[in-house]
């Protein structure tokens, strides 16, 4: 497989026509390597593709079946971690989650569901914030930081408290200096994070993934 210096794995794969399942890897945002989606084997050894450098003569494996049962499973718990009530969902048919549930023949929660209960932030005049569908994925965190240069959003607490927060006097989004523009507030692949006043413009049964045949599905956003 043809790389570039600088290139990890999944770059080098995707330039080579080669889709790597992937939820949170975005360039020209830096590799965080927060989904463990991507996991492929390079040398026998499991590694996140796109942390990994690509590099001469490597082997990479990354549709064996053990590969597909490991990111069936993730996908699952993420999907049972959160409430992903894909019908009622403004991002259905747009969603990287639900776009791996489909490429991986996903058809039901498989573990027990959390059903999170957070607070909505409604309060900014422009973008909605439901926590209770983040895939703490860092997109957010990153794009505000790297690209939007604000600092928005971070990740706090640890273990099954981790989530997002809003960097703010009142940790709300309403005190941030958030823009509809940002990066930060179109980045989201899940229905975390969305626009207000633009619920439906493209009506569920029309959407990108929605006009895919099942064969089609190549995986939670063939392009990043
Ligand atoms: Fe990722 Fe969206 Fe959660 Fe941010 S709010 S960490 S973009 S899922
Ligand atoms: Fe590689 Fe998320 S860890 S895409």
């Amino acid at each position: 497989m043809p790389f570039e210096p600088g290139d990890t794995v999944i770059a080098a794969a995707t330039r080579a026509g080669r889709t790597i399942p992937h939820l949170c890897w975005h360039p020209p945002l830096g590799p965080s390597g927060a989904c463990r989606l991507c996991t492929v084997r390079v040398d026998g050894r499991l590694v996140s593709a796109c942390t990994t450098p690509a590099a001469a003569g490597q082997v990479v494996e990354s549709e064996t079946g053990d590969l597909r049962e490991r990111r069936s499973l993730l996908v699952q718990l993420l999907f049972a971690e959160g409430n992903h009530f894909c019908p009622g969902c403004e991002k259905s048919g747009n969603c990287r989650l639900q776009d791996a549930g489909y490429a991986l023949g996903v058809t039901g929660p498989g573990f027990e569901e959390f059903f999170p209960r957070h607070a909505v932030d409604a309060s900014h005049p422009d973008v909605w914030l439901d926590f209770n569908r983040c895939i703490l994925c860092k997109l957010c965190v990153r794009a505000s930081w790297e690209v939007d240069g604000k600092g928005v959003f971070q990740i706090g607490g640890h273990g099954t408290g981790t989530r997002v927060i809003v960097n703010s006097p009142r940790g709300r989004l309403v005190d941030s200096a958030l823009a509809a523009d940002d990066l930060a507030a179109r980045i989201c692949p899940v229905g975390a994070i969305g626009p207000k006043r633009l619920g439906y413009a493209v009506p569920i049964g029309q959407r990108p993934a929605d006009r895919r045949e099942p064969a089609e599905h190549g995986g939670p956003g063939a392009a990043p």
